[in-house]
């Protein structure tokens, strides 16, 4: 990935992992940096403009969501410190080198929200896992395992994502919806 001009120079450390296999770790958690970045923001651009009746579950959920995605921003960016790597992480370099589309500035609805979040947060997951097995074929046990621990949660906040979409929310117990009802009623 770019630097901005600065080669990925190395620090000197004592850690027992080759130059060549942290060069190589050190550009996929700056990639994921950047990623994690822009998924973080655009967690909150949800979290401050969604709308409708579920508007204070989600707005919670989102400030979750957004706080863990900060963690992790800072769990990627020491490990790179930790093998002697420059993290790049401002908002210039992740808007430059982030995976993710753009988010949509002309949604309102909390599915709406939902929907544009989970299809961040699939290939964001996508990502994690690709990472996992790269880190772990290079031989950085450590680096895969700090990307299975995301990996874990990302998968379980997709499926929180997920999990509003996957019911249609108005059927009722007996199995006809709300609309069935009023209709009949109506009648
Ligand atoms: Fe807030």
């Amino acid at each position: 990935m770019s630097t901005n001009g600065r080669s990925q120079t190395l620090y000197p450390t004592r850690i027992d992992i080759s130059v060549e296999v942290r060069t190589q770790v050190i550009a996929i958690l700056n990639q994921t940096l950047a990623s994690t970045l822009d998924l973080k923001t655009q967690v909150k651009q949800a979290h401050w403009n969604v709308k409708g009746m579920d508007f204070y579950q989600l707005h919670e959920l989102f400030d979750e969501m957004a706080t863990e995605l900060e963690e992790y921003t800072d769990m990627f960016a020491e490990r790179v410190t930790a093998l002697g790597g420059l993290a790049l992480g401002t908002a210039r370099v992740a808007a430059s080198q982030s995976t993710l589309p753009e988010y949509p500035f002309d949604i309102l609805s909390g599915k709406d929200h939902i929907v544009a979040l989970a299809d961040r947060f699939a290939p964001y997951a996508k990502s994690l896992r690709e990472a996992i097995a790269q880190t772990d074929d290079l031989g950085d046990a450590d680096t895969a395992d700090l990307y299975t621990e995301v990996s874990r949660t990302i998968d379980k906040r997709l499926w929180f994502l997920e999990a509003h979409l996957q019911a249609p929310e108005t059927t009722s117990k007996d199995g006809t919806t709300i609309q069935e009802k009023v209709k009949a009623k109506s009648k």
